[in-house]
């Protein structure tokens, strides 16, 4: 007889290096007899997969566990566990405050998982923040060969050597690391195998890998080498690691998306230098100069803190006048948040309604940035990778290469096909469009 499979419910916080942890920790758990489900209340073990980045990310983890406090009290054989940044910063303290917790796991030693789910079984604890000299992704289970939606993400690089003053990636995810290009390959191949069409590779800095001679523009090249492999993307870039052969693929290769996420934080060089970005905002235009000659087309995206300390009104106006110049698609801007451990949260801090109001301004000019970039699609006649069908029956949504969400009416069995898109319309979420054209391949 064999036993009933057990439930493990997963919930993911924080950036794509989570959903891909994520994803990976599930299948870890696969192999120990684990089935997903997408329900908290019938989960045999919930896993937090958590981010510290912000204040407010951190403390959602201790208003998820409150929560769960009732769920276990009801059901004692539930297992909890934590993983991800929070885990790797606060590791023993999150059980000593929260008791419920049975493990917690870092971003670098989940591979030890499986192991510490046995032990957890048995009504013990298990900690494991450790930062393995083991290849995590070497240890883990081949992925199981499921058939898979069209896009993914594929991570090639981890950890951080920038030391940014407000950052905690370089201690929760550790130093930069870059796997090997055959492993990433390899894992590519599968995921094409596997139904996927357009993956994303991951990094913390991901245009500083260095998995093989040419970095990053090496493997993308590689990677393009792979049949029904028909779009790449790469997230996040630093950019002092944007170098002459990755801004030449932007031209070159033409599975490279016309889309680059490129944070600058702030378009003051006073800040930028105490923010330790090590770049000016000069030398960040002349950059985005470059790779708009590379790919005129290009659409470009950032992060931007407001209110780093000692942020004065004219060096957030700065931050403005740099915004203007670029002319991004699409941003996230955060207000900053002191941050256990790190350099700039010994220092005095920006007055909360300050931030607020410099957040607001710079919002709004970049959301009409963003309504701009949509409108100036109306009209034109772009390719559209379908993914799933669209909220309103008869309609399929995809993303362009400019990464807008894009629907159409469109009979069903568009999963996976890239279809050329007349767009009519642009709505704040998604553009609207008439299907002119389908790809051979299904
Ligand atoms: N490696 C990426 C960013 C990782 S964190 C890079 O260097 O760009 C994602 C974003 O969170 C950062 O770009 C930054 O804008 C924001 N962020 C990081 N720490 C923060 C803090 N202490 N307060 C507010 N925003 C923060
Ligand atoms: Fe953090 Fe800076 Fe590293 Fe990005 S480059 S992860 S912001 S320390
Ligand atoms: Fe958050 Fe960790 Fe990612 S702190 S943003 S989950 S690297």
């Amino acid at each position: 007889m064999t036993a009933a499979p057990k439930k493990l419910f997963v919930k993911t916080y924080g950036c794509q290096m989570n959903v891909y942890d994520s994803e990976r920790m599930t299948e870890a758990l696969g192999a120990e007899g684990y089935i997903a489900t997408d329900s908290a209340e019938d989960a045999d073990m919930v896993l937090l997969n958590t981010c510290h980045i912000r204040e407010k990310a951190a403390e959602k983890l201790y208003s998820d566990l409150g929560r769960l406090k009732p769920l276990k009290a009801a059901k004692p054989d539930m297992k909890i566990g934590v993983a991800g940044c929070v885990a790797q910063a606060e590791g023993e303290e999150i059980v000593r405050r929260m008791p419920l917790v049975d493990l917690v796991v870092g971003p670098q030693s989940y591979h030890r998982l499986p192991q510490m789910a046995r032990a957890v079984s048995g009504g013990g604890r298990a900690v494991d923040t450790d930062f393995a000299l083991d290849d995590k992704f070497d240890t883990l289970a081949a992925r199981p060969k499921v058939r898979r939606g069209p896009t993914a993400f594929l991570t090639v690089q981890e950890g951080c050597d920038k030391f940014c003053a407000f950052c905690v990636v370089p201690y929760t995810r550790g130093a930069e690391v870059s796997r090997p290009g055959d492993r990433i390959e390899t894992e590519a191949r599968d995921l094409v195998a596997a139904g996927v069409r357009e993956i994303t590779l991951l990094g913390q800095n991901v245009n500083a890998w260095h998995g093989q001679d040419g970095g990053l523009a090496a493997l993308v090249a590689r990677l393009a080498g792979i049949e029904g492999l028909e779009r790449i993307r790469y997230t996040t870039s630093h950019p002092n690691d944007m170098d002459d052969a990755l801004i030449a693929a932007h031209g070159d290769e033409p599975k490279l998306m016309p889309y680059l996420h490129l944070p600058v934080q702030s378009g003051s060089d006073r800040i930028l230098k105490a923010m330790n970005r090590k770049h000016t905002a000069a030398q960040y235009l002349a950059l985005v100069e470059r790779i708009r000659d590379a790919r005129p087309d290009i659409l470009l995206t950032s992060d931007f803190i407001v209110g780093f300390p000692g942020e004065t009104e004219a060096e957030f106006a700065d931050t403005l006048a740099l915004v203007e110049a670029v002319g991004y698609g699409a941003a996230y801007s955060f207000k900053y948040s002191a941050r256990p451990g790190t350099p700039a949260a010994e220092r005095d801090g920006v007055a909360d309604d300050v931030m607020t109001d410099r957040l607001h301004r710079l919002q709004t000019l970049l959301t009409r940035q963003q309504r701009a970039a949509q409108e100036a699609m109306v009209g034109r006649v772009t390719p559209v990778l379908f993914e799933k069908p669209g909220r309103m029956a008869g309609q399929w949504g995809g993303k362009s290469e400019h990464l807008f969400a894009v629907h159409v009416d469109a009979p069903d069995g568009l999963r996976g096909r890239i279809g050329q898109v007349r767009i009519t319309a642009a709505g704040p979420n998604s553009l609207a469009g008439d299907l002119v054209g389908i790809d051979a391949a299904g």
